[in-house]
């Protein structure tokens, strides 16, 4: 029998099945990162009875931005929009949990606040891309947060994590994944600080630890999770000894009674599969060892290798990323094991409907 296709509880919630939508970010909203009702439409398609959806990146603080079109919660004017989504969520059945994220040096003047500099844990060059009205473009170099920032920023995601419970949402997932900012703050290829931010895992993790308190301060500590990527490299990133850091982090964050911690493969780097690296589940493996609270496991993943990750324990839970955007029906389609549509990169990040409500279902698939 598949476990897949079991009831699974997280926090206080009950789910009817263990496939789940990924955080994926699809640069629809509208002006001042607000969600509007094409935003709500491709939520509610991917919504059936019983399933869990996470939002896409959401930004929590003014100067969190990467991405023209992402959606943010750093204003109370954001709020109305995200009701959209949350409302058509809930009404098809389904439970959806608001991702909130800081950019960090991921960005560029273009997407911050009166054009200023981005900001991380330290100013040392780096690569990768922002999006802009120009396209994608580089990444302005950043500048290194002052310490008393990083209190701000504390309160920036705690203020952000309010918003999202009036705007409905049933849970929070702190992004520390992906190179964006927590994720800085933890690898030590991007966080050379000489505080109590910097150094040893304990003061690399504390940015995260104190945000992720602080929204348990809102939602309460079985609504709250947090997504990390072990070892991953998206955004430049590395660290010293990744498997240190990331069972120690796993290790604290097991302490909190979370909803869940979700785990990102390294062998996807961002949107992409990585060739080089173990095509093995090697981060839901490790990890589990030193977490035994729910997972959440996600990057690569087909029915058969996520029902075999359920059955073995490594993971309670797979979400679905690149599949789901071409496939709004998927927890369907995995479970009467029909065929995928095929996703097309070239309309992932902005633009329209196209490439966004437009992906057929089974039905309408077969009938055209
Ligand atoms: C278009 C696109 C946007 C993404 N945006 C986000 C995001 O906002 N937050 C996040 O944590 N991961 C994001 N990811 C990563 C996915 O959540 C997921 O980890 C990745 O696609 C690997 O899963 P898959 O192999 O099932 O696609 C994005 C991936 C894609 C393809």
């Amino acid at each position: 029998m598949s476990k897949l296709f079991t009831p699974v509880k997280v926090g206080p919630h009950e789910f009817a099945h263990r496939v789940v939508l990924a955080p994926l970010t699809r640069m629809r909203a509208e002006g001042g990162a607000v969600p509007g009702p094409l935003m709500a439409q491709y939520y509610a398609q991917r919504s059936s009875p019983g399933a869990l959806l996470i939002g896409e990146a959401t930004i929590a603080a003014p100067n969190g931005n990467g991405y023209l079109g992402a959606p943010g919660l750093y204003d109370d004017s954001q709020i109305a929009g995200w009701r959209l989504v949350t409302d058509a969520v809930h009404a098809k059945g389904a439970k959806i949990f608001l991702q909130l994220y800081h950019a960090g040096r991921q960005s560029n003047s273009e997407v911050q606040p009166e054009g200023s500099q981005p900001v991380g844990p330290s100013a040392i060059p780096h690569g990768g891309v922002a999006y802009t009205k120009a396209g994608w473009v580089a990444n302005t170099p950043n500048r290194a947060l002052e310490i008393e920032e990083i209190a701000e920023l504390v309160e920036s995601f705690r203020r952000a994590a309010e918003r999202g419970l009036e705007a409905g949402f049933d849970g929070v997932e702190l992004h520390a994944a992906n190179g964006y900012l927590f994720d800085q703050f933890l690898q030590d290829g991007s966080n050379k600080r000489t505080d109590i931010y910097g150094g040893s895992f304990e003061n690399r993790a504390r940015f995260l630890l104190e945000a992720t308190r602080a929204v348990i301060s809102v939602w309460g500590s079985d609504r709250v999770a947090v997504r990390m990527g072990p070892s991953g490299s998206f955004g430049d990133m590395s660290d010293s000894d990744p498997e240190g850091l990331f069972t120690y982090v796993a290790t604290e964050l097991g302490k909190l009674n979370l909803a869940y911690l979700h785990l990102i493969e390294p062998r996807v780097r961002g949107n992409l599969d990585d060739e080089t690296r173990n095509p093995n589940p090697v981060a839901s493996q490790l990890i589990r060892k030193f977490y035994s609270g729910t997972i959440i496991a996600a990057g690569g993943f087909k029915a058969a290798s996520a029902e075999a990750l359920i059955t073995a324990g490594d993971a309670d839970l797979v979400a679905f990323g690149r599949d789901f955007i071409a496939n709004p029906d998927l927890p369907e389609r995995l479970r009467r094991r029909l065929p995928l549509n095929p996703y097309d990169r070239e309309t992932f990040f902005g633009g329209t409907d196209v490439g966004y409500v437009d992906y057929p279902f089974h039905e309408e698939r077969a009938a055209a």
